[in-house]
């Protein structure tokens, strides 16, 4: 068993975290129609459902709360903010965004024609959403193997450029109008995407005249296994490994909530002025004016700082530490992960933990059921309930790769005790595996609706037969 990693921190303030009994937790669940993201966080003890916007603030951040400028226009904060990103991604237009799904509909709503497609390592769902908003194609292309959860690649984020070049080859000019890549890959189990790939992909979409952008939110975490993992970079610093992962492209979509370390927030940058130009008008009738854009100028001060301490390789080393310290905790007591274990969050494979449990029953969102049942432990289902619902212009369901549940961990909060616990947990429900049939979904929404859907437990074996 490896060590934990050392925190580079100790702690200032602590916030006290509930502990429910198993009946209560029943009760919980049972009201919240078997969907964690239903539940009262209050209700949770260990909340592993994101890395989004659960990072603790350092001092520093806490003083930039302080310190924050709330002018409406050309306030200090977003100079602040403004020469820190262009000082790290190189991008010179910045336009400022209360979250990373708002940049990413600033970006589809202004470069989108319906029919068109646009081609990606994997989509995370709300940029998928914001693709199909348009009425274009979001197009996952993933090689061969980098969805086995059991080999130790180490770059299984990446795109499939064979793939990438035979779209390119059978697509009319104007067919697509950007390529956009998911560093780290969220929907593939947190994997990197290595340095090559991104190079292969810039190269090839300019070749056709495409523009190419970044999915920006766990650049940091990515640049860092592109030291530990790449020939060539391991004397690099984490800096100049992400400006060259940035120059690459022409712009960016970014979540400050992840690393930025920051609770809300993000970004759109660009390098064409004149597209810059079309975002800042959109983004005065969507967001704020060009100097804020949905953030207040406390919250931009936190960004600029947390972007500087997530780019250090003490704040790195046991961040991706922790991670893989939780994956090898579980793996240790017998719980499948997909290997190996990724940026910001650890993924049990469920198909392996429930094999009597088909995808139209639901089995990683059970396994996520009885984590909390079992330890008021929280995480998150990635498998047939949020990806596994009828393509929209076919009807024709596709199965999702693998059926996921993601530990995702807020950044600075947890210590090596909580993750101990974490894995104590899931150990304990993986015991009595064979007496889970899966859950049958009893309502859900018309989009993403694995955020809303409600479940039932189905309680006989004889039920997952009839499927
Ligand atoms: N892109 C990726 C890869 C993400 O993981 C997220 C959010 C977004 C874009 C959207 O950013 O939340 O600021 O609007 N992911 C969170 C998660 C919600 O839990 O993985 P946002």
């Amino acid at each position: 068993m490896p060590a934990p990693p050392l925190e580079p921190f100790r702690i200032k303030m602590v916030e006290a975290i509930p502990f429910l009994t198993r009946a209560e937790r029943e009760a919980r669940l049972h009201d919240a129609g078997w969907n964690v993201f239903n539940l009262q966080a209050q209700d949770v003890t260990i909340d592993l459902l994101t890395d989004s916007g659960t990072a603790a603030l350092s001092q520093e951040q806490y003083a930039g709360l302080i310190l924050g400028d709330a002018a409406y226009a050309g306030g200090r904060s977003y100079q602040h903010l403004e020469s820190v990103i262009q000082d790290l991604f190189g991008f010179p237009e910045i336009i400022p965004t209360h979250q990373g799904r708002a940049a990413e509909n600033l970006l589809c709503s202004l470069l989108l024609e319906p029919g068109q497609v646009v081609p990606s390592n994997d989509f995370f769902d709300t940029t998928r959403a914001n693709v199909e908003a348009q009425g274009a194609l979001p197009l996952n292309l993933a090689a061969e193997g980098m969805w086995d959860p059991t080999t130790p690649q180490p770059f299984k984020g990446d795109l499939d450029l064979e793939q990438l070049e035979g779209l390119l080859l059978e697509s009319a000019p104007g067919a697509i109008p950007f390529g956009m890549v998911t560093i780290t890959n969220n929907s593939r189990a947190g994997q990197p995407v290595s340095m090559a790939n991104l190079r292969g992909i810039s190269q090839r979409l300019h070749e056709s005249g495409i523009p190419f952008f970044i999915d920006a939110c766990r650049f940091a975490e990515n640049a860092w296994f592109i030291r530990q993992r790449e020939p060539g970079y391991a004397d690099r610093s984490i800096r100049s490994i992400v400006r060259e992962m940035f120059d690459l492209a022409d712009g960016c979509t970014m979540s400050a909530k992840k690393d930025g370390l920051a609770n809300s927030g993000g970004f759109l940058c660009l390098r064409d002025p004149a597209l810059a130009e079309r975002a800042r008008n959109l983004l005065i009738r969507l967001e704020g004016f060009p100097t804020y854009g949905g953030m207040s100028g406390r919250e931009m001060e936190t960004i600029a700082i947390g972007l500087q301490e997530a780019v250090t390789d003490s704040y790195l080393e046991y961040r991706t530490g922790q991670v893989a310290y939780l994956g090898a905790l579980l793996t240790g007591a017998g719980v499948p992960i997909f290997e190996p274990p990724g940026g910001h969050a650890v993924y049990i494979d469920a198909g392996r933990v429930l094999p009597q449990v088909p995808g139209s029953r639901f089995p990683a969102q059970q396994l996520v059921c009885e984590a909390y049942l079992e330890g008021g432990v929280r995480t998150v289902e990635v498998g047939s309930s949020m990806f596994g619902y009828p393509d929209p212009r076919t009807g024709e369901v596709h199965p999702p790769p693998l059926e996921l549940v993601r530990l995702a961990l807020p950044r600075r909060v947890y210590t090596s005790t909580h993750l101990q616990y974490v894995a104590e947990t899931f150990a304990a429900v993986v015991e009595r595996k064979e007496t889970l049939y899966g859950l049958e979904m009893t309502w859900s929404p018309a989009v993403l609706r694995h955020f809303r859907a409600r479940f039932a437990p189905v309680t006989e074996r004889s039920a997952v037969a009839l499927t």
